[in-house]
């Protein structure tokens, strides 16, 4: 193999660049040279591309977003589209894709790799729902950036007895609702995947109050309700008076942390590492703390690993 493609793709996720960084190295190491794509697969369409080397990768490990730039690219569903990014992929000579990304990124690398180009995904997403691999890269960091926010907005919420309601992304997945309200000591998390009990968190609420908690927080995935909505509902059922703040795209930002700087470089490594030894059609992925290739096929025929005891967690120490 003497040449291959990069390129990260949907939504930016912390470690992205670390991720990169690994690709490049590697390569490397191993005297394959590596074309990097901008903006994705729109980039991929349009050529937008250049020869990618160290010192390109050099101080990045610790910057989120991704210095590729990404995009959602529409045209690459198209057959058109994707015609035109395997006639890019053949001008250049590459040999093998590493596609950086979430859901619709890995269908896009599934894409390539069904056109008969030996394609390695990446699994990088916040919102960490994506089947063989524990973690996804970019969710501890925005574990950590809700947490931040969460403990600040408990200070205010403890000082005015207040009830919060806060808001966080996941798209339809509880993950990031869910570990959160476990660390953070939320009295309620509201998922998607379980229809929510609002007579019980009504409850949990005034036995709280009652036996002189000084707040009641509850975080509620995207993907489940929003923010406005759980603050009508309590006040509709009970009056209860809330205060509510959706996050947004603040969790997606700022350094990765050592967790996810670690897990990309060793994605990023492994990718280039399976693609010299001929590999293809598959992502990388973290399975019980060891870096596991799974079939395309394979990965998008399972649903997520939804942790229902995480949800447990959340509830039973919310309750008390
Ligand atoms: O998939 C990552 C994610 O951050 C989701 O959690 C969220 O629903 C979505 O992207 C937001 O997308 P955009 O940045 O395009 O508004």
């Amino acid at each position: 193999m003497r040449r291959i493609g990069v390129l990260t793709s949907g939504g930016d996720s912390p470690g992205m660049n670390a991720s990169l960084r690994a690709v490049v190295h590697e390569a490397y190491k191993n005297n394959i040279d590596v074309i990097a794509f901008r903006q994705g697969f729109s980039g991929l369409i349009d050529d937008n591309s250049f020869e990618i080397h160290i010192p390109d990768v050099g101080g990045i490990i610790q910057r989120g977003g991704t210095i590729l730039l990404t995009s959602r690219s529409e045209d690459f569903r198209t057959a058109e589209g994707q015609k035109q990014a395997l006639s890019n992929i053949e001008k250049h000579n590459i040999e093998g894709m590493v596609i950086i990304g979430g859901d619709g990124s890995l269908h896009g690398a599934q894409a390539l790799s069904d056109m008969g180009v030996k394609t390695i995904g990446i699994p990088a997403t916040i919102d960490n729902d994506i089947a063989y691999t524990d973690m996804a890269i970019g969710v501890d960091t925005a574990l950590n950036n809700i947490m931040e926010v969460v403990d600040k907005i408990k200070d205010t919420a403890s000082s005015l007895r207040r009830t919060f309601i806060v808001e966080v992304m996941g798209r339809n997945s509880g993950y990031l609702a869910m570990v959160s309200s476990v660390v953070t000591g939320a009295e309620a998390c509201i998922v998607p995947e379980i229809v929510p009990d609002y007579e019980n968190i009504v409850n949990i609420i005034k036995d709280g109050y009652q036996r002189g908690k000084t707040n009641a927080l509850i975080i509620v995935a995207e993907g489940a309700s929003t923010a406005f909505q759980v603050s009508k509902k309590l006040k509709d059922m009970e009056g209860i008076s809330t205060r509510i703040t959706t996050l947004g795209h603040l969790q997606r930002g700022g350094s990765p942390t050592c967790f996810d700087r670690l897990l990309a470089t060793r994605l990023g490594s492994a990718a280039v590492e399976r693609l010299i030894e001929g590999e293809g059609g598959k992502m990388a992925g973290l399975v019980n703390n060891r870096i596991q290739l799974t079939e395309f096929n394979k990965v998008f025929a399972k649903k997520y690993d939804y942790q229902e005891k995480l949800f447990e967690l959340a509830q039973v120490f919310g309750e008390v």
